[in-house]
């Protein structure tokens, strides 16, 4: 058996209403027998309509009314059009939809009417009828809120799409619609996640929270999520999250919680996000991750901490570190001391990190990790020293392998002055914001390439 397919694209040409009726018509007559071999796609966007056309040919599968300037729509303003699967009425001036206004089109499957600036409201027979309705878009529409029952004969409804509303909070609508599997709420300005907004969730795997205003969030609040995979979270307001916030999500793989406000990172965060493969943290403000955070992360590939205000990351926070691919940190006020060599043996080891810059000590601040000298005493790492010299404490200053530490850094950094004229002794003496007002003579200046390496040459040879 053939399959015979009229794809009609109709340009709908002004005037719109009546040649729009005719043209669609014509191509895919609505007295024609509705074969199921038949299907016929109605292609009216753009035609400049302010009403729908009286009929539309009765096989149409799909009909396509975006960017037209239809306003209302009235009971049963489709007809009965049981091959309909998919319905689009984006970018029109929508302000009402009647109760029913969707009666007869049993079949259908996906409907949008984003970008519907005037739609403030949704009564709760909006979608009678539309019981196989999978897919639904009303994104960038003007809704408050809408009602609680409106879903209850879309058992099959899989996808709401309803970002940039005026949403204050989850609307009630959703809870234990156990068959949906995306929910785009992004760009409304919902404040917190109630405990049972999302409850009966089962089958969500994706959930889209980000750029609202949320502050609070609900102990218990994501336990119906079990089947979640990617949660955006990120640039909300929070501050603090319920101790296992996220417990039981053993399926997510990404979870964006960066630009938030976020302090300190909890162990009892992400104890079960054994599949987690992307986690977000960056654009908060951590200042302290807890020992073990990231313990049972064991499918973990990419971590991003970058733009934070850490200083310190000691290793056992960190374990296991090794199952990471890619790790960000820039943007943080590394203290690039000790406690962190493990990291730029790392960096050295595995290549996976780059752009770790150090904000302290002072005498390695503007550097890379990557390229501080961690000197040794005994086997021992020594931190390097801050460059307030005046106020240095004495036993730090005396390990020669400090100072030459520093030194080098400070070569690298370019910002060696006077000190390399003179030995040793002068960096004991002055600091470098002195140097910089000017106290360096033009002799010295002129000699400062050769200085640095007859410097280093004599350091060695008495070192040696
Ligand atoms: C759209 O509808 C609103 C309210 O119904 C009306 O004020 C506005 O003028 C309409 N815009 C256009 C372009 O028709
Ligand atoms: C989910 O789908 C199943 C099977 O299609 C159906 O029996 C059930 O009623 C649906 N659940 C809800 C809450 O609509
Ligand atoms: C963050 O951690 C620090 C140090 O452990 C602690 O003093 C502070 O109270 C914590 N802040 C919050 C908001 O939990
Ligand atoms: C890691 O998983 C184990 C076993 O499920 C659990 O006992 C432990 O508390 C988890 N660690 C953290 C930090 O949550
Ligand atoms: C993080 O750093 C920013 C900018 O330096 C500062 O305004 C903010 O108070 C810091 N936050 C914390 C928690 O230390
Ligand atoms: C290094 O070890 C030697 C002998 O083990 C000891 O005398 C010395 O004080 C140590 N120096 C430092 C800086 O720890
Ligand atoms: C350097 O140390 C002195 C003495 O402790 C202190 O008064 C001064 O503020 C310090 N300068 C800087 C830049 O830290
Ligand atoms: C170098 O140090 C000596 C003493 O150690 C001092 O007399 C001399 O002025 C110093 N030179 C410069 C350029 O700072
Ligand atoms: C630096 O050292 C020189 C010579 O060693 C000395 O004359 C000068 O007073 C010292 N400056 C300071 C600020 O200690």
């Amino acid at each position: 058996m053939t399959v015979i397919t009229f794809t009609v694209s109709v340009l709908c040409l002004l005037p719109p209403a009546a040649l729009a009726r005719w043209a669609c018509e014509r191509a895919c007559p609505a007295s024609c027998s509705c074969t199921q071999e038949k299907s016929c796609s109605v292609l009216c966007d753009r035609s400049g309509m302010a009403e729908l056309p009286r009929e539309f040919p009765c096989e149409a599968s799909a009909i396509n009314l975006d960017k037209n300037s239809l306003k209302f729509l009235s009971e049963r303003a489709f007809g009965t059009l049981p091959a309909l699967k998919t319905l689009s009425l984006d970018h029109n001036n929508i302000s009402f939809i009647t109760p029913g206004a969707f009666k007869g089109l049993g079949n259908l499957v996906e409907l949008k009417i984003a970008n519907n600036d005037y739609i403030s409201y949704l009564h709760t027979r909006t979608f009678t009828g539309l019981k196989k309705l999978v897919r639904l878009d009303v994104s960038n529409c003007n809704l408050f809120n809408i009602p609680d029952r409106i879903f209850l004969e879309q058992a099959a409804l899989k996808e709401v799409r309803c970002f940039e509303n005026n949403f204050r909070r989850i609307p009630g609508a959703f809870r234990g619609m156990e068959n949906l599997t995306h929910l785009y709420l992004e760009r409304n300005k919902i404040e917190a996640v109630a405990y049972n907004s999302l409850l009966g969730l089962r089958g969500l795997r994706y959930l889209n929270l980000q750029e609202n205003l949320i502050n609070v969030i609900h102990d218990g609040s994501f336990q119906d999520l079990l089947r979640l995979e990617n949660f955006y979270f990120n640039d909300n307001l929070l501050t603090d999250l319920p101790r296992h916030a996220f417990r039981g999500l053993v399926r997510l793989k990404m979870l964006n919680l960066g630009g938030n406000q976020l302090t300190n990172v909890s162990r009892t965060w992400f104890g079960d996000l054994v599949e987690l493969e992307v986690l977000y943290l960056d654009r908060n403000q951590l200042v302290n991750i807890e020992e073990g955070t990231f313990q049972n992360l064991t499918s973990l590939i990419t971590l991003h901490l970058n733009s934070n205000n850490l200083t310190s990351l000691p290793f056992p926070v960190f374990q296991p570190v090794y199952f990471l691919a890619r790790l960000f940190l820039f943007r943080n006020p590394w203290a690039c001391d000790c406690s962190l060599e493990w990291l730029k043996q790392w960096m050295e080891s595995y290549k996976l990190v780059r752009d770790v810059p150090c904000a302290s000590p002072s005498s390695v601040a503007g550097l890379d990790l990557g390229e501080v000298v961690f000197a040794r005493a005994n086997g021992t790492c020594v931190d390097p020293g801050e460059l307030n010299l005046t106020a240095a404490p004495a036993d730090v200053a005396s390990t020669t392998e400090n100072r030459f530490n520093s030194l080098i850094s400070k070569l690298l950094q370019q910002e060696i002055r006077e000190e390399l004229g003179n030995g040793t002794e002068s960096l004991r003496n002055g600091t470098l914001a002195e140097a910089e007002d000017g106290q360096l003579s033009a002799g010295v200046r002129g000699q400062r390439a050769p200085a640095v390496l007859c410097f280093v040459a004599v350091w060695l040879a008495r070192c040696t």
